[in-house]
């Protein structure tokens, strides 16, 4: 052995005396001690972490507030109206149901079968001005026939039609029935009442989901 070879030696280890077997030996050995029981420390530590960690999870859930925004408002004049807007008078929200109901006349393709002017076509769709289901005085007439739908024979201004007018009660919301019946039952020369959400929600939960109307069944409101 060389004094070379020696000079290499780390800590004492005579690698001439290291066989395949040896080394094969010693690292299996090595790659069998369990990690964790091998370095207590770690694992203290890893126990320690995962204990904060949980505590903080909840210390901060139970104990963290909202961010107050007036910690970026440096002027006093920002803080003022800050504080006017956070005062600002907050009613209920008003509905334009006329206007609504006017958007939805035409997106809702009611249009295209009642025609613009409201006149329907000559057999094949009623009228809705002057229509007796739209401005009869108790408005829940023409609720109950665009939630539900109307089918079968039916007489409007004298002239009989035999047609299909399918439900919105699914699509639309208690404030767009309202826009809608709103929107029929004041245009055109017509000048009945407006409905409003509420009106339109009493009605959905009396007659609950239901198949459309004959004429037959909403005959009542004519005697
Ligand atoms: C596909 C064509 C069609 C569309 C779209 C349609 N309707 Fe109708 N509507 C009819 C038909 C047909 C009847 C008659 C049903 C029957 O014969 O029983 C009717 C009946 C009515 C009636 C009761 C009868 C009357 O003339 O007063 C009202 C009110 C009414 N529709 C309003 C509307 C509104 C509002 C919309 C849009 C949300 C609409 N309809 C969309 C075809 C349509």
């Amino acid at each position: 052995m060389s004094d070379e070879s020696q000079n290499h030696n780390i800590s004492g280890i005579d690698e001439s005396l290291a066989s395949d077997e040896s080394i094969l030996k010693t690292h299996t050995r090595i790659r069998r001690e369990p990690f964790f029981v091998a370095s207590p420390v770690l694992f203290t530590t890893a126990i320690a972490l995962t204990v904060i960690f949980i505590f903080g999870w909840f210390y901060q859930r139970r104990y963290m507030g909202e961010q107050n925004p007036q910690m970026y408002l440096h002027e006093r004049s920002d803080i003022a109206l800050y504080n006017n807007w956070l005062e600002r008078p907050r009613g209920p929200i008003v509905y334009d149901y006329y206007a609504i109901g006017e958007s939805l006349y035409t997106k809702m393709a009611c249009v295209g079968c009642h025609q613009a002017n409201g006149e329907g076509l000559p057999g094949q769709f009623p009228p809705l001005a002057g229509s007796e289901y739209v401005t009869i005085e108790d408005s829940t007439l023409t609720t109950k026939v665009l939630l539900a739908g109307l089918v079968g024979p039916v007489t409007v201004k004298g002239n009989e039609y035999n047609g299909n007018m399918a439900a919105y009660g699914g699509g639309l919301k208690d404030h767009e029935i309202a826009g809608v019946v709103t929107y029929i039952r004041k245009s055109w020369g017509n000048e009945s009442s407006e409905v409003t959400k509420d009106d339109v929600a009493a009605v959905r939960g009396a007659i609950g989901d239901r198949a459309p109307w004959s004429a037959e069944e909403l005959g009542s409101y004519f005697q």
